[in-house]
């Protein structure tokens, strides 16, 4: 039996072999020796980098005035803990909602404790490993609106734990697979769901019965949109004109256009396919296809499964599947509100292991600014702006179809610099002559996604998670989680290797996000006590230490919000605890504990009403590495129950505004 059939889980191994530097370049061997290792404190100052000092920051707090020194982090800080529940600060309540099976359409089938729930029902209740999901409000007219105790949940099931949704786990005879009906619900179990949510008067949320409630899965019907569109690599025995594929999988973080429509971002979709050949088309080799499937899907005969086999059988690509892997990798949009629309990957947005997108702030007659990290080792962190300008009460999807797709590099003194990958641009036509790369179209640039930015020289990052944009400042915040493997510091990824991580922030020169140059500093590096920085220059304490960050959002109000994603010795036997969500205010640096969730779980997805007095985050995997025999968490259910992902309702005793 395949042990990544069992456990498989969205691994983030590196497929960057390109020989881009980690700016070592410009930073001689001796300084490269201070950056590594614990001494990377000392080392961001060495290196330029623009944090404030201890110092910097304590004259800084001195300078406010005493009436604005209030705490904007107003709560007691929860402990580090290993306790298999949600803790938060007291005068807070954590409520379970929606957890995996919850049904929410079609037959509505009730969730069955011992797995044993079809393929059929899974397509009919809520997905596993719930991440990325956006709170969409519903007005009184039931459009879009404002509203508060009404709206639909839209929410991500980035991968399985294919031991916990069958009742014995997944059947395996001589590495193969044996049941479709086993396979189906796995497929079914991945992708979106829509729920429509209501709060009532007592102030407690419920799903509602409803013609929008939908599941998005990896089996759904997707439209394919911008300049891959019908592309020769893009072509395949289900779409002979590459304008279609099916499903959406690995969807970890989200985004939300300004029109209300939900994006999904593709991430480690990668592991989902299988090419056995001798040598891979470098659409492939560079995205990390292995030659078996993580869940071993592909070695079920029918069509809607051989389509994870990419080895080319047929005489062309519209015989086979060889291109189906070229039609993943995409940010989704979905629109809520019509439960019949078609999902649309749009191809200008990039192919890579999309974690999140995030906008900038969106100015009618601006071009439209987006951001969106490839979460692999030693990946890149994405741009992309909209040729034309975005207009209020105007269908503006097609602003995601036409527009320039740039990567970052990060100088060493601290500015940074948005690279163009667009076959037009006489600089990147330079570098990938320079390289001996060609491309045909723009199409087969953006399907090679990560070359084409390799070629330009963007900077190798930490893996690039969730950004967030400060709505007071326009800094954009990106988590890099942690770099096992990085064997060369830089600058902006100062620890070599990094298991801890750390969040990087710019600013733009223009104000609007749309030109080329910005100027970048650490936040704060995640860690230890020994090896860690706070945004006020000390040292992590009992109060805020972390590792691997991944989730990051905004509040309204500028607080900025940090979820983890610690995994193996980190979670289960380093200082850190249990995954966490901590709250730190750019204003004055404090950083502190808000929750911490269960064993062996994920924090990961958050997003708020409006009037912001209710919080809505999602916690993935709980017991993670379960067996069918062994419930390593019996969160949220309870004793000798199976553990569910779930979406957890924050709010206030009182009823107030969180925070
Ligand atoms: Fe699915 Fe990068 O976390
Ligand atoms: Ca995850
Ligand atoms: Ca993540
Ligand atoms: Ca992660």
């Amino acid at each position: 039996m395949r042990n990544d059939i069992l456990f498989g889980n969205g691994d983030e191994i590196p497929s960057n072999h390109s020989g881009n530097p980690h700016i070592q370049d410009v930073i001689d061997q001796s300084r490269r020796k201070v950056v590594a290792g614990g001494a990377a404190l000392g080392a961001l100052a060495f290196l330029g980098v623009t944090l404030p000092s201890a110092g910097e920051a304590a004259s800084r707090t001195a300078a406010i005035p005493p009436f604005a020194r209030r705490s904007r982090v107003p709560f007691e800080p929860v402990g580090v803990t290993r306790a298999d529940t949600i803790t938060v600060p007291s005068g807070y309540v954590a409520n379970v909602l929606i957890p995996w099976g919850t049904p929410i359409t079609g037959r509505y089938p009730a969730y069955l404790e011992d797995a044993s729930n079809s393929a059929q029902d899974q397509a009919e209740q809520t997905g596993m490993h719930h991440d990325g999901m956006h709170f969409f409000p519903i007005d009184a007219q039931g459009g879009r609106g404002r509203s508060s105790d009404h709206g639909l949940l839209v929410l991500n099931h980035e991968y399985i734990d294919a031991p916990l949704l069958h009742p014995n786990g997944p059947t395996v005879v001589n590495g193969r697979r044996v049941s479709a009906e086993e396979v189906r619900k796995e497929i079914n179990a991945h992708g979106v769901s829509v729920v429509e949510l209501r709060r009532d008067v007592r102030g407690n949320w419920s799903q509602q019965p409803s013609s929008r409630n939908r599941r998005v899965t990896g089996a759904t019907p997707m439209q394919i949109s911008g300049p891959a569109r019908g592309h020769a690599l893009m072509k395949t025995r289900y779409s002979p004109s590459g304008t279609s594929t099916r499903g959406t999988l690995n969807n970890c973080s989200n985004g939300f256009t300004p029109w209300g429509t939900y994006l999904t971002c593709e991430e480690n979709w990668a592991g989902y396919f299988a090419y056995r050949a001798e040598t891979q088309p470098r659409e492939l080799s560079r995205y990390g296809v292995g030659d078996a499937g993580r869940y071993g899907w592909e070695t079920i005969p029918g069509d809607e499964f051989e389509r994870f086999d990419a080895t080319p059988r047929a005489e062309s690509a519209t015989g086979d599947y060889r291109n189906e892997p070229n039609t993943f990798g995409w940010i989704v949009e979905i629109d809520p509100f019509d439960p019949t629309s078609v999902p649309v990957k749009r191809t200008a947005l990039g192919r890579f292991a999309h974690e999140g997108v995030v906008f900038a702030p969106v100015r009618p007659g601006r071009p439209l600014v987006c951001y969106s990290g490839d979460d692999s080792q030693n990946e890149y962190i994405y741009k992309y702006v909209s040729r034309d300008a975005y207009r209020p009460m105007r269908s503006n999807g097609s602003l995601l179809d036409e527009g320039t797709l740039y990567v970052a590099r990060f100088n060493p003194d601290g500015s940074g610099q948005w690279l163009a990958l667009d076959i037009a641009d006489p600089v990147f036509q330079a570098a990938c002559q320079a390289a001996g790369v060609t491309f045909a179209d723009q199409g087969e640039v953006l399907i090679n996604t990560r070359l084409a930015a390799d070629i330009a020289g963007a900077t190798r990052m930490d893996r690039p998670e969730w950004g967030a944009v400060n709505p007071d400042s326009g800094e954009v915040y990106f988590t890099l989680t942690n770099n096992t493997a990085r064997t060369e510091a830089d600058p902006a990824n100062p620890r070599s290797p990094n298991p801890y991580g750390h969040i990087i922030r710019w600013k733009e020169q223009d104000k609007h996000h749309a030109g080329q140059a910005f100027t970048w500093d650490l936040y704060l590096l995640a860690g230890p006590e020994n090896d860690s920085r706070s945004p006020q220059g000390k040292p992590l304490d009992a109060t805020n230490i972390m590792a691997s960050p991944d989730g990051l959002w905004f509040d309204d109000e500028g607080r900025l919000w940090i979820q983890t994603d610690m995994s193996g010795s980190q979670l289960n036997a380093g200082p850190f605890g249990n995954n966490q969500m901590l709250v730190s205010d750019p204003k004055s640096g404090e950083t502190k504990r808000f929750l911490v969730g269960p064993k062996g779980a994920e924090v990961t997805g958050i997003t708020a009403t409006p009037d912001f007095r209710t919080l809505f985050v999602n916690i993935q995997h709980p017991g993670e590495g379960s067996t069918p025999d062994v419930f390593r968490s019996e969160w949220p259910d309870g004793p000798g129950k199976r553990p569910r992902s779930s979406t957890v309702v924050i709010t206030r005793q009182d009823g107030r505004r969180l925070m």
